[in-house]
């Protein structure tokens, strides 16, 4: 089955190793180093076999090429899963972290971690005591501390050039925003669209978060299960991925999908399933690139704020060039930005 997976990818190259002690598989994907090293976070999570990790980092590993490329950051694509029997912690965490370390730092600076699903800044610094090639550690170890407001930022561009596709007009004043999820992404998000002027409508299963964050911002609050269905001009993702399917796009009342959110197709063919319900999708990886701008910003390329400020806005000229190029190419927007990635990185 190893051998049917990596024959059917177009990766550079998987490093494995199994980790006796906790009977973890560990996998670092590197998909791609056309335009620099592999950057992408490490993922600790409990799969039902080695393969279906292996299958999970390639494909993730593949995402992050395209979302460096379309981020125009001097990177290339990887990412590690950790698969686990369960999630560990205190000690066992420590060591499996540390030997993990030294994996990536066998490849020499080919790949480069962050933190994703189960993994957190101190784990970071943990990572950082055996090797360098590593973001997202605490500001205590050097780190550039949370990325989620900048993420906020980007979308927020990002909703901006989608309004403007959409409508002829970026601005936000008077459209309703359906914010799903409140959290790190969603909330300081949801505080700036208030700000423009947007009427903005909450849902989130945390129903204190959405609560306290409606009270703050002035918006109303629908029950997450009745999200999809909201009238609204733009639906904005920011909990969960997959949420973008065959049963939820028929439930769609907007005009525009743009949020955060990882993954927000659930398959490739939703984006041909909302493009036929005349909704405009801003790509995912596209939109939310403010946590990978932020990482290599400040921690790799010595960015100041004014020039973090620019590269969250140009989130916003990106998305207008795939807007532009798929309506040109009679595509969707997804393939327009999959081919506009994809000419960045055979051009390096
Ligand atoms: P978070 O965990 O802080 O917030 C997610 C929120 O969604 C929580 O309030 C949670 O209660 C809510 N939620 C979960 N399932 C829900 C559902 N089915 N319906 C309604 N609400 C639900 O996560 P964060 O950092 O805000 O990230 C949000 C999304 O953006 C994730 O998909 C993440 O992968 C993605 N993202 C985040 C980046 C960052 O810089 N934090 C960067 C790029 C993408």
């Amino acid at each position: 089955m190893f051998e049917d997976l990596l024959r059917g990818w177009d990766g550079e190259l998987v490093a494995m190793r199994f980790d006796r002690p906790t009977g973890s598989w560990m996998f670092v994907g590197l998909h791609s180093t056309a335009l620099g090293p592999g950057f992408g976070g490490t993922r600790v999570k409990v799969y039902e076999s080695p393969e279906d990790a292996l299958r999970d980092v390639m494909r993730l590993s593949s995402a992050m090429t395209f979302k460096n490329a379309m981020a125009d950051i001097p990177f290339g694509g990887g990412k590690s899963v950790l698969a686990v029997p369960s999630v560990p912690t205190g000690r066992a965490r420590r060591e499996l972290l540390l030997r993990y370390a030294d994996l990536i730092a066998s490849l020499g600076g080919s790949y480069v971690t962050a933190c994703d699903m189960n993994t957190t800044s101190p784990d970071m610094d943990v990572v950082s005591e055996r090797c360098p090639y590593v973001m997202g550690t605490t500001e205590e170890h050097g780190g550039s501390g949370t990325s989620a407001p900048d993420t906020a930022i980007g979308v927020f561009h990002g909703i901006r050039a989608s309004l403007a596709h959409a409508f002829g007009s970026d601005d936000p004043s008077g459209r309703t925003i359906a914010v799903e999820g409140v959290g790190a992404v969603g909330g300081p998000l949801t505080d700036l669209l208030a700000e423009a002027g947007a009427k903005v409508v909450v849902a989130d299963i945390d129903s204190d978060r959405a609560g306290a964050v409606a009270a703050r911002v002035g918006a109303d609050v629908v029950d997450p299960s009745a999200v999809f269905e909201t009238p609204c001009d733009v639906f904005s993702p920011c909990a969960t991925g997959a949420v973008m399917n065959a049963a939820t796009i028929p439930r769609l009342r907007c005009r525009v999908v743009a949020g955060a959110a990882n993954n927000q197709l659930a398959t490739p063919e939703d984006a041909d399933g909302l493009a036929s319900a005349g909704i405009l999708y801003a790509p995912d990886y596209v939109i939310n690139a403010g946590g990978v701008l932020h990482l290599a910003g400040y921690e790799r390329l010595g960015w100041t704020s004014e020039q973090m400020t620019a590269r969250l806005a140009g989130i916003g000229d990106t998305l207008r060039q795939v807007f532009e190029t798929a309506e040109r190419d009679g595509v969707t927007p997804a393939a327009a930005a999959q081919g506009l990635a994809r000419r960045r990185i055979d051009s390096a």
